[in-house]
């Protein structure tokens, strides 16, 4: 039995480093099992992003996925303001993508293919999002440091991670890390089934630096 459970994780494994997917990635195919119809009533983007990101701000939303919180930024930017949406699985960018134009909002959003251990995003950003995607990394110090130099100063980074996936203690890690990139940490309730903090970038290095894209 032990052995039958051994082969099948190192053959899930085999696939998961084939297909460029880390041990913890959520395949595009196990999206739509929490981003469907339903999901709007768990999570209201505008109250989990109300007063996060304003009318023309320039928003960047990490591991993208299907695109739902994508095409909400793109509505609370407006017509002025711009998204950057990234994620590592192509498949999850062509359909979230796709989603963007059939609601009409595909010129405000600029979807990437990401690598694993590089975002390759242009600063200066205002507000980024890495909902349900940070312990998905692994060692997600590259991943907060490339966020903190692509915020202007004062810029919002909102990590929310899945309380089933992710302990309390893993969390506050997590939060620590985002401390010693130099971002000042606070918690946010109120985001169902989750845990979140909101991470702004200091004031102290002038913010917005450009990131390479190589
Ligand atoms: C659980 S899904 C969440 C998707 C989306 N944020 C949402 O809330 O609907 C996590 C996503 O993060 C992406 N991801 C994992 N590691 C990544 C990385 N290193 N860089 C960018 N995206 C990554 C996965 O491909 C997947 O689409």
């Amino acid at each position: 039995m032990g052995n039958a459970r051994d082969a099948l994780r190192s053959a899930r494994n085999g696939l998961r480093r084939a297909l460029l997917l880390g041990p913890h990635t959520c395949p595009w195919w196990l999206g739509y099992s929490f981003d469907n119809p339903l999901r709007r009533f768990v999570h209201d983007p505008r109250s989990i992003l109300g007063g996060l990101v304003e009318p023309g701000e320039t928003a960047l939303d990490i591991g993208c996925g299907l695109g739902y919180f994508s095409l909400a930024l793109a509505e609370l930017v407006g017509a002025k303001g711009r998204v950057v949406a990234v994620d590592i699985q192509p498949q999850m960018v062509s359909r979230a993508r796709r989603r963007a134009g059939r609601r009409g909002l595909a010129e405000r959003i600029e979807f990437r293919v990401c690598e694993p251990h590089r975002l390759g995003v242009h600063g200066p950003v205002d507000f980024a999002l890495a909902f349900w995607v940070l312990h998905e990394v692994e060692s997600p110090e590259w991943l907060l440091g490339e966020v903190r130099s692509a915020l202007r100063a004062g810029g919002r980074l909102l990590i929310v991670e899945p309380r089933g996936h992710v302990s309390g203690a893993r969390f506050a890690a997590m939060a620590e890390q985002a401390r010693a990139q130099g971002f000042g940490v606070s918690e946010k309730s109120g985001v169902r089934l989750s845990r979140a903090v909101i991470c702004t970038a200091g004031a102290s290095d002038g913010g917005g630096a450009r990131l390479a894209t190589t």
